[in-house]
């Protein structure tokens, strides 16, 4: 069964294109998600892109993705600095999560050092653009192969006569 992956992006992260292109690049939402949904159908994932600026509604579909043991590739945005509600809906996770950034938050203000997400995702991807999200989901695409039940074991085989006990 193809699996379905969320990729969940913060507030003002709807403004891509516009908001401080020589930040966050000069691609558009829209563009994001398209990319998204592409790198998704090479790595055999069924991608939903959403974005919200409601810290009500990421949390909600933080735990519809607990609910629905459904990997998150998560940009928080400035929810990634303080939102310790959010933090707390993913620790309940039940499937891959990684933390993903257009910028590289390690080098830009001192209030960005800090992520109180980082510590319940399995990782984190920062500072390539796009492709920040392209190597988030080859990463989700690897933990979730690594999490499949390994290949049901084949029928006991009947002892041939002669055959002597281990
Ligand atoms: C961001 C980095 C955050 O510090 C910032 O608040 C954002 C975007 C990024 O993708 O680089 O909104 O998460």
């Amino acid at each position: 069964m193809i699996k379905q992956v969320l990729v969940l992006n913060g507030p003002n992260l709807g403004r891509l294109g516009i908001r401080e292109p020589e930040v966050y690049g000069s691609a558009s939402f829209d563009e994001l998600a398209e990319v998204c949904r592409s790198t998704g159908r090479k790595l055999g994932l069924s991608v939903q892109v959403r974005q919200t600026d409601d810290e009500r509604e990421m949390i909600s579909w933080v735990h519809e993705a607990a609910d629905a043991r459904m990997p998150v590739v998560l940009n928080p945005a400035a929810f990634t600095h303080y939102s310790y509600a959010l933090r707390d809906a993913l620790a309940m996770r039940t499937a891959p999560l990684v933390e993903v950034h257009l910028s590289n938050p390690a080098a830009r203000e001192e209030f960005r050092h800090t992520s109180v997400v980082a510590g319940v995702a399995d990782g984190t991807v920062a500072g390539f653009g796009l492709v920040s999200y392209q190597l988030a989901l080859q990463a989700i695409a690897e933990l979730a192969a690594e999490a499949e039940p390994a290949q049901a074991p084949g029928p006991e085989l009947e002892p041939e006569p002669g055959d002597t006990a281990p």
